[in-house]
């Protein structure tokens, strides 16, 4: 007997802490996305960095099946304590834990830089990694080591999904046109709407991005830019897809 989706989606002022919006459309959009874009199998191995109260997971549950695993981990307790009570008891091949990493909004206590913070995983065991507004509330070299760290748990052909606000000339164009999107102010690389709450709302420009999945080892194979500035976007998620491959090994 399937479970009702309907039991594991948070109540809205949990939700409303991930960034709001329809739980469950968003999860089946990323599901689509991953079966159609990037041949997701129900065998393969899944990991949410930063997977707040599950959308993504549930959006997987009725099509991943063992050997199949999920993992999601993130800073933040109530989201990871929500997944282990009303999903994870469902389906055991889906895993959530709690990565004790500082970030100035979610988890500011802790001592363990996300510069320097190991993923709890083995070398190239995932199929397929996303992060879903997570790169969104983080520094340069917070995203960096993420980055290295997503290369080294990707398969070779493994495949990720990172979203962002990406800063270019269109989007730059498209938001004084509109007037859409948050008001950012410049720090070199790094785009913050709100300097007093620098981690709130994140932006990067865009040849910074693309260097740093370069420098990772990583392909970028397609970026499929978001509505958040006022562009045309029929996407649930308003923010730029940043489409990433692990190149295979020569033969
Ligand atoms: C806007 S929420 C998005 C949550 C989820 N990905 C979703 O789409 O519903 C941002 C999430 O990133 C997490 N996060 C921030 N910094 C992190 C870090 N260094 N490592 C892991 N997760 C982090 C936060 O705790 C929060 O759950």
């Amino acid at each position: 007997m399937p479970i009702d989706k309907r039991t594991m989606v948070p109540p809205e002022d949990l939700n409303i802490q991930f960034g709001g919006g329809d739980y469950l459309a968003v999860g089946e959009e990323i599901f689509r996305f991953f079966r159609d874009r990037f041949g997701l199998m129900p065998q393969h191995k899944v990991l949410d960095v930063g997977c707040g109260a599950g959308r993504v997971a549930v959006g997987l549950t009725d099509y991943l099946k063992p050997p199949g695993e999920y993992h999601g981990f993130d800073t933040y307790p109530f989201g990871i304590e929500w997944c282990n009570e009303h999903i994870a008891p469902h389906y055991p091949h889906f895993h959530f834990s709690i990565s004790d990493v500082h970030n100035d909004t979610y988890n500011p206590f802790s001592q363990t830089k996300a510069s320097e913070y190991v993923f709890p995983f083995r070398d190239e065991l995932f199929d397929v990694v996303i992060l879903r507004s997570v790169f969104t509330h983080m520094y340069p070299d917070q995203i960096l080591n993420y980055s290295s760290e997503i290369s080294r748990v990707l398969r070779p052909g493994g495949q990720a999904l990172i979203t962002f606000f990406l800063l270019n000339e269109d989007a730059l164009a498209q938001q004084k046109r509109t007037g859409q999107g948050p008001t950012f102010h410049k720090f070199g690389l790094f785009h913050t709407e709100n300097p007093e709450d620098p981690l709130d709302c994140v932006g990067y420009d865009e040849g910074f991005v693309r260097r740093l999945f370069t420098g990772c080892g990583l392909d970028i194979t397609e970026i499929l830019y978001g509505g958040w500035c006022g562009r045309n976007s029929n996407s649930e998620n308003m923010q730029d897809y940043v489409l990433i491959k692990k190149p295979t090994r020569p033969e």
